[in-house]
């Protein structure tokens, strides 16, 4: 969880070779109702992250819907130094929550399912989950980006 994670090989994206992982991060992002999962949390230290706003989620948590999609060697800068701050909470980091100030928009570049590069703009709640899924893969999780850790609290998520 705390180590940079390992690029992914383009040619094993392009032959194929981690279409059953993906499906299972998937599947485990589902079981925990889960916005996004990164390599590093489910013991593979690559830089892999898959992510889904399913409509009931997005309805329920009152974010924008998003497709499910995985993006690889993923990077991301800020687009202008808006920030906006937001709840987050973690699957690694169980029952908690708190308030993360994260760019409001950024410019991700990565590799798409087929490893084809990928460069995209995004904003909003879609911005913060990138966010938050590319810093697993360099060692981060969202504690380290809060400035006032007096927001911590017990989520009551059943
Ligand atoms: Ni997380």
């Amino acid at each position: 969880m705390r180590e940079k994670a390992a690029d992914v090989n383009p040619k094993d994206i392009k032959a194929g070779k981690l279409r059953p992982l993906i499906d299972d991060m998937i599947e485990t992002m589902h079981a925990y109702e889960g916005v996004g999962l990164a390599g590093p949390q489910v013991h593979l230290p690559l830089r892999i992250f898959v992510f889904e706003v399913e409509e009931k989620v997005a309805k329920r948590r009152g974010i924008p819907k998003l497709g499910a999609g995985v993006f690889f060697n993923a990077t991301y800068e800020p687009v202008g130094r808006e920030t906006i701050t937001d709840w987050e909470g973690c699957l690694s980091v169980p029952f908690l929550g708190g308030e993360v100030p994260r760019f409001k928009k950024v410019r991700l570049r990565g590799l798409d399912h087929e490893g084809a590069a990928v460069e995209m703009e995004v904003d909003g709640f879609t911005a913060r989950i990138f966010q938050h899924e590319i810093d697993h893969t360099e060692g981060h999780v969202y504690l380290d980006r809060m400035p006032d850790l007096t927001t911590l609290g017990y989520t009551i998520v059943l």
